[in-house]
């Protein structure tokens, strides 16, 4: 048993109290996108000129990377959702590994890091909730732009070799079609000396994004968002103002709570391209989708059953496996749902399973029977995308839920029971005291499916 926690903070519970089988009407407004913004915050590293970035949402992880960046010696100062980065100061090449380990998107820091100062010290970001979720791509892409990569008790070491004072260009060829290997290589490859040509890259938005802004800087890239893209590097870059896109999985989030509660909404901004296979299955399984402007509006009818398997984009985002697993527990008839892209990404069909759902699971392969309706229940998220799909699934189920685990929530969806509740739903945030139970970290840490040091913090 750990000790009894005696910080503040430590003695509450969070957690969320939702009135399912509400209707619900009006306008979801979208945020910036989360996995863009990481993105877009490490490759400022790559200029000593100041880099504005628009359109930031205010989420844990993004705080833990400007926490990173402040670390390394940047200047880095939030206003409103704009972050105001003064890059000229960058001397530190090692990241801290208490905040590597919040946060594995802060591996996105080594290329920048190897690139602007020849070298870069990195904790080994290691498995989540979801996976494994390896390095490797990432690695064998900064060796063949010539960088020496040595690991050393869990710290992944990168330097210039020789007295080379850049990278050298490259051909690269993915194993698979990593996002976040892409990024990698992508952001040091900009600096380095000669054409690189990455193959089989990964094409999703947030690289066309990425792309964009470092084009805006200087950088001359050609390609992102298709498998091939062509870096000719550069010797420096400036700074820009750039706006990140729009959120394409909160977006869809939002899209799925309007077909799970029946409900007719307008969510937006968003750019409907990055939608596409979300859209086609929202259209297949019964949902009127009509594009106004920058918004999407969906008219839900009677849902059914249909199948999905995740895939790199443009295929089905892994990001909304689990939220649309919610929305089958109550389609009419059967549904089959194949998650190909991590291996641990079925952790919301217990807690859906609680709420009456019929789902057999073989594998990353879920099967799921249409029941009439879902019972409300004390719930607990296990990741980021399962907290998202436990909350839709109460919003349609008969009675109340009690929904913990929401430091997973909070990482990637920002003010999302304000939004829920400005179009009609009853769902409030409660921090349940436990001073009184005299509780010990450890039961706290169960309760909250937290990492017992993370509860005790
Ligand atoms: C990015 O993760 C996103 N995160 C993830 O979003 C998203 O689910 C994922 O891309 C897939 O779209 C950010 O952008 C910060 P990958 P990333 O490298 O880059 C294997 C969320 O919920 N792989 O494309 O880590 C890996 O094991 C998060 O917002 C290797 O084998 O994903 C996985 O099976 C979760 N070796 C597959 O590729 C490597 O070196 C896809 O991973 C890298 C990856």
């Amino acid at each position: 048993m750990g000790s009894v926690v005696s910080t503040q903070e430590s003695n509450f519970a969070p957690h969320l109290e939702v009135e399912g089988s509400r209707p619900l009407s009006g306008y979801i407004q979208v945020s910036g996108a989360k996995n863009s913004a990481l993105a877009l915050m490490a490759a400022s590293l790559l200029t000593e000129k100041t880099v504005e970035i628009k359109n930031i949402p205010s989420l844990t992880d993004i705080d833990v990377m400007r926490r990173i960046l402040l670390e390394l010696g940047i200047k880095i100062k939030r206003e409103k959702n704009t972050l105001l980065i003064d890059p000229e100061k960058l001397r530190h090449i090692e990241l801290p590994q208490r905040l590597v380990h919040r946060l594995r998107a802060s591996f996105f820091c080594i290329g920048p890091l190897l690139a602007r100062l020849g070298r870069a010290k990195v904790p080994l970001p290691g498995g989540c909730q979801i996976g494994l979720r390896p390095v490797d791509e990432h690695i064998q892409g900064l060796k063949a732009l010539g960088a020496k990569v040595d690991l050393e008790k869990d710290m992944i070491i990168a330097s210039l070799t020789g007295n080379k004072k850049r990278l050298t260009a490259a051909k690269i060829v993915l194993n698979c079609p990593s996002v976040g290997a892409t990024e990698t290589i992508l952001m040091a490859a900009v600096l380095a000396e000669g054409t690189t040509k990455i193959y089989n890259s990964a094409k999703e938005p947030e690289i066309q994004d990425l792309a964009n802004m470092l084009n805006s800087m200087g950088a001359r890239i050609a390609g992102a968002g298709t498998s091939e893209i062509t870096i000719n590097g550069v010797q420096k870059l400036n700074g820009c103002v750039h706006s990140a896109i729009p959120d394409r999985i909160e977006a869809g989030t939002y899209l799925i709570a309007a077909a799970i509660t029946r409900s007719p909404l307008l969510i937006g901004p968003v750019i409907s391209s990055h939608l596409n296979a979300l859209l086609r299955k929202l259209r297949d399984c019964g949902c009127d989708i009509k594009e106004e402007g920058n918004s999407i509006r969906i008219i839900p009818g009677e849902i059914k059953g249909v199948d999905i398997k995740t895939d790199p984009f443009p295929g089905f985002p892994t990001d909304l496996q689990a939220p649309f697993m919610a929305l089958m527990t109550t389609a009419k008839g059967k549904s089959e749902i194949n998650e190909t892209i991590f291996e641990n990404r079925m952790q919301h069909v217990g807690e859906l399973q609680k709420m009456g759902a019929s789902i057999k699971l073989k594998g990353s392969k879920a099967l799921i029977k249409g029941v009439a309706e879902l019972k409300g229940n004390d719930l607990t998220a296990g990741d980021l995308r399962a907290s998202a799909a436990i909350i839709l699934a109460s919003l349609s189920a008969k009675g109340t839920s009690k929904i913990k685990g929401l430091h997973h929530l909070d990482r990637g969806y920002e003010n999302f029971e304000e939004k829920l509740s400005k179009v009609g739903c009853n769902i409030y945030r409660r921090n349940e005291l436990l001073i009184h139970k005299n509780i010990s970290s450890c039961e706290l840490a169960t309760q909250n499916n937290l990492p017992i040091k993370q509860a005790a913090a």
